[in-house]
């Protein structure tokens, strides 16, 4: 935090070259490895599985045994295929071969910049900070067929240094179908977490698009309920589908239970909800920024709406929410309007493909909400 970069582009660049040294990698390097050897034995577990399922097939074949099921097989086969991928990266993790050798490590370093006062790119600073690397440990660079990838998030005026633990990025888990502005998991799971759900919480996304919040909610907080909806048909149909693709997903999971997901999704007008009055916990939603959807001049309207809508379905007293928008003037200006209902907690500010945007966290006030409709 509140690191400071030189205005000099090669003096930038040395401090990030003189930072590889003092940074304290045993403990994360410890954590990388435990990691690998969890992967390998869990590889190993797969592969006796397929075995057994194998020879049991086998014994079937021939008469002698019955109610083995050929599909499950095959699906052991798909993961035992995937994980034997990471074997070999885990071997390296003990950095030693089979025969004992230590073995040299591979590596890469990927970084991330977001901020408009640095005066190097991403490029150069992953360069010169994986030379560095490659020194003090002498490593061996590889981009493709690494062992250990560091990663190097520059965002402004923080500086994280990390060593990745999965080999695939995780800010598109659990979503197959995409559309025009599909949010980021990870962005989705920050959101839902600021708003700190308890169990049995009923958590809203009015404007749901593909689904990216709800599906990480219901994911990663299964005791929670979460309800969805969305007005574009288009956006309910892919939701649903990343619905159908991740109760899929989860039958083909060794340890189901096949109870389904808590998560439901509508086709619905934010302006309008059919759901009751100081009925929900929790809403986690993205609102139209007014470029890829809807207009910044629609907005004017859609925003106030959004917060008296929401205000009145959230539970007065104990209620949260968490918007992201990068509409900041338009959302403010309706926020002022509603500071009976909402109260502004921690602004969150986050990049969205490029854009400057922000998480509010509101709190609804004990105050009671206008009621439009006498059926509410
Ligand atoms: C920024 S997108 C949400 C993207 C979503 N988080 C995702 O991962 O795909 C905003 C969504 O608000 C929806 N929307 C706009 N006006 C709406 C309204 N009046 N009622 C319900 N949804 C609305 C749009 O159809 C769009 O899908």
């Amino acid at each position: 935090k509140d690191y400071q970069f030189k205005e000099n582009k090669e003096d930038a660049l040395k401090d990030l070259e003189d930072l590889v040294k003092k940074l304290p990698w045993t403990d994360p390097l410890k954590v990388w490895e435990l990691n690998n050897s969890l992967k390998k034995k869990k590889t190993k577990r797969k592969k006796h599985n397929l075995q057994s399922a194998a020879s049991k097939e086998k014994l079937n074949e021939d008469g002698e045994e019955e109610g083995t099921d050929q599909k499950d097989a095959g699906k052991q086969e798909d993961c035992a295929q995937n994980a034997a991928g990471s074997g070999s990266v885990s071997q390296a993790g003990d950095g030693k071969t089979s025969e004992g050798e230590a073995k040299v490590l591979k590596f890469r370093v990927t970084c991330n910049r977001a901020g408009d006062k640095h005066s190097f790119t991403s490029n150069e600073a992953a360069r010169d900070f994986g030379g560095a690397v490659q020194e003090h440990f002498q490593w061996k660079a590889d981009m493709t067929n690494f062992d250990v990838e560091v990663l190097l998030n520059i965002h402004n005026n923080e500086v994280v240094v990390g060593i990745a633990l999965t080999e695939e990025s995780l800010h598109r888990r659990n979503i197959t179908h995409f559309g025009p502005t599909t949010l980021r998991s990870t962005l989705a799971y920050g959101m839902l977490r600021l708003c700190d759900p308890q169990p049995t919480d009923i958590i809203v996304d009015p404007m749901c698009g593909t689904g990216a919040i709800p599906i990480e909610g219901a994911t990663e907080w299964p005791s929670c309920y979460h309800i969805a909806g969305d007005n574009n048909p288009q956006a309910v149909k892919r939701a649903a589908n990343n619905i159908c693709s991740l109760l899929k997903k989860n039958e083909n999971k060794e340890s189901s239970t096949s109870l389904g997901i808590p998560l439901d999704i509508i086709q619905w007008d934010i302006c309008n909800l059919p759901l009751r009055t100081g009925s929900v916990d929790i809403i986690v939603t993205d609102m139209p920024f007014g470029k890829r959807i809807g207009s910044k001049k629609k907005n004017w309207d859609l925003y106030p709406a959004c917060l008296t809508e929401m205000g009145r379905i959230c539970t007065p007293g104990t209620g949260r929410a968490a918007l992201l928008t990068q509409d900041k003037k338009c959302f403010a200006k309706a926020l002022s309007r509603m500071g009976h209902i909402w109260r502004k907690g921690q602004t969150v500010w986050v990049n969205v493909g490029g854009l400057h945007a922000a998480v509010y966290l509101l709190k609804r006030t004990w105050e009671r909400a206008e009621e439009k409709r006498s059926f509410w």
